[in-house]
């Protein structure tokens, strides 16, 4: 069976750090390690309108920023296919089938759709559209027999949701879609990245983030400004890493190497955090050294994107060739999808002999 990607983001916002270690990194490595077959990675603007449906050009807007986010960070088009979801309308049709197979029990007892709908105050009036969405997830999910989800830890039900469905799909109709698993990155710290606030998550509307696009000056004032261990008023205290927010981003981004080259009085972060924790180190050495580590990640990242910035019609041409080619995949799963549920009149030679032969049985 080949093995296939498929994953993607909601164009509501430029992607930040937390992006970055928590899917973008990922996914790169994996499209790089030669052990995919196929890799699809979807620009998800029908389902950012599930909850946007008043801010169509909020979503539109933010597609660019989200292609030119992916190929600053090395997503690689001639390996990769980026595509628009909204330009696949197989989609539709299959989420159109799925929902079928779903109760709406099901759906209201999705832990990331429940926590959304009280995060948005949609408790009283749900769109339709949002609160169906795991099944249209299901539909980005299957139609291109998606092997490996790599996602967060806040899209596992999704996956799981996609994994009822298609256990329920292939009973009831026969072997169709394939059984997708998720994968989660393996470093703690990176499955959610709190915001520089120190709240649980990085999130735009709490202006809290750090994003790929910030010049070298943005991230410099935002690290300077981060929440650390309210407790640590004086060099000489002793201060807490656990939930100190400058340490869980050096536990996502820092490597041995980098204390060799920026901060050399210690071999790792073990020794700087023992130091941090016994007291006698200030919070503003240890910020610097940060942003210095999160440079040497974002300073290629910003380069990259500077260059793609110099021609935006190519990176949309790069979003419809990948389009297109994602399309076909897709029309190839729902031929099958209706095959398997006899909803292919017109190709069923046998249907229409059969309906023939009950009418003139003569002959
Ligand atoms: N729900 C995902 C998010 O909010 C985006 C997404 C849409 C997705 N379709 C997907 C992720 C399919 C993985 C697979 O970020």
């Amino acid at each position: 069976m080949p093995k296939i990607i498929l994953t993607g983001d909601r164009p509501t916002g430029p992607l930040h750090v937390g992006h970055y270690v928590g899917s973008l990194k990922g996914r790169v490595e994996l499209q790089n390690s030669g052990v995919y077959d196929k890799v699809f990675i979807m620009i998800a603007d029908a389902q950012a309108l599930t909850d946007n449906a008043e801010h169509p050009e909020k979503v539109r807007q933010n597609i660019i920023e989200v292609a030119l986010d992916y190929l600053s960070c090395g997503l690689d088009p001639s390996r990769t296919t980026l595509l628009i979801q909204s330009q696949i309308p197989e989609l539709c049709e299959l989420s159109f089938y799925y929902m079928n197979l779903v109760t709406v029990s099901r759906l209201q007892r999705n832990p990331t759709v429940k926590s959304e709908i009280q995060m948005r105050n949609f408790e009283a009036s749900i769109p339709v559209g949002f609160f169906t969405y795991p099944i249209s997830q299901a539909a980005d999910i299957t139609a291109f027999g998606a092997t490996t989800v790599p996602v967060g830890e806040d899209q596992l039900p999704m996956v799981e949701q996609t994994r009822e469905i298609v256990r329920k799909f292939n009973s009831v109709y026969g072997d169709t879609l394939t059984e997708p698993e998720a994968l989660l990155p393996g470093n703690k710290a990176c499955l959610r990245l709190p915001g520089i606030d120190g709240k649980e998550k990085m999130s735009k509307s709490l202006n809290n983030c750090i994003y790929l696009s910030d010049t070298a000056e943005d991230v410099r004032k935002k690290v300077m400004s981060m929440f650390t261990d309210p407790n640590h008023l004086q060099v000489s205290d002793p201060g807490k890493v656990e939930g100190n927010p400058v340490f869980t981003y050096l536990d996502a981004f820092c490597r041995d190497e980098m204390f060799a080259e920026y901060l050399p009085e210690y071999a790792n972060l073990e020794e700087l955090k023992a130091h941090y924790t016994r007291g006698g180190l200030g919070d503003v050495k240890v910020k610097k050294f940060l942003n210095r580590v999160l440079e040497e990640t974002l300073t290629p990242v910003r380069a990259r994107r500077k260059e793609w910035e110099q021609d935006i019609p190519a990176v949309y041409e790069i979003l419809k060739k990948g389009s297109e080619a994602a399309r076909e995949t897709a029309a190839q799963t729902l031929d099958n999808v209706k095959a398997a549920m006899k909803i292919n009149y017109f190709e069923d030679h046998a249907l229409i002999a059969e309906q023939a032969k009950k009418y003139r049985p003569a002959e």
